[in-house]
């Protein structure tokens, strides 16, 4: 796939385009050219407070255009659609996106897929979070290094958002019931679902996993 300037495709060796973009910087386009929304989607991004709106508004934007040069169409004639649980898909192909701070990581597959960028947060952030994990993934946090938790924490939440992505349940379901790990390999809690940890191309201090359910 050809990729739009300001827009970094990952080196992967998986079956999906991984696309990332920096909304602060060669990517800030996005934040200022919204010309491929919608109305609804504009509607939508108005309800959160300026920022988080411009970088919801600057991650659909980015969607738009990966998803157009993907199935070679213009980006504003895609129609993205909600399913019942709040995935957002188009008919010809599977995608997922996220956000975090302001990079923008959009991977597209032939399998349903899930993917999740996450920044390393604050210890302390980290320490209340971990309430969220399964029993054994929170014993291992707790045996593990201290100085680590933060890294190991967002390690392992990545991959948890990315497994829930791809079952398309999202956190309707309780992050807490399934054991994926915090260990070198993530483990995964379905037959049919495989989680990989993203770890090329991606700035310091961020962590990504991506999971395709076949
Ligand atoms: C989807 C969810 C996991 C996103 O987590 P997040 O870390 O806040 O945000 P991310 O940037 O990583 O991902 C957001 C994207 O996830 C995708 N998404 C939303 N619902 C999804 C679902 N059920 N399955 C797969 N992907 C979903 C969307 O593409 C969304 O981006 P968009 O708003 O631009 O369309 C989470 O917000 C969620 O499950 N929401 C629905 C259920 C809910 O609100 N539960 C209460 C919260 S505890």
């Amino acid at each position: 796939m050809e990729s739009h300037p300001g827009f970094t495709l990952l080196p992967t060796q998986l079956d999906s385009t991984i696309v990332l973009a920096d909304t602060d910087a060669e990517a800030e386009w996005a934040r200022i050219d919204l010309s491929s929304l919608t109305k609804q989607e504009m509607n939508y991004a108005s309800e959160f407070e300026p920022d988080a709106a411009a970088t919801w508004a600057a991650g659909r934007v980015i969607l738009r255009h990966v998803l157009g040069t993907h199935l070679d169409r213009d980006p504003d004639d895609i129609e993205i659609r909600l399913d019942s649980a709040g995935k957002p898909r188009v008919e010809e192909c599977e995608f997922s996106v996220t956000r975090a701070r302001r990079l923008v990581l959009v991977a597209v597959a032939d399998d349903p897929v899930g993917v999740d960028l996450e920044a390393v947060p604050e210890h302390a952030v980290a320490a209340e979070a971990m309430s969220l994990l399964h029993p054994k993934e929170r014993t291992e946090l707790e045996q593990g290094p201290q100085s680590d938790l933060a890294t190991d924490f967002v390690r392992v939440w990545a991959r948890k958002e990315a497994f829930l992505k791809a079952l398309s349940t999202g956190l309707a379901r309780d992050p807490g019931m399934d054991y994926i790990g915090v260990g070198a390999s993530p483990n995964s809690p379905h037959p049919d679902i495989e989680i990989f940890d993203l770890e090329s191309g991606l700035p310091k201090d961020y962590h990504a996993a991506i999971a395709f359910n076949r």
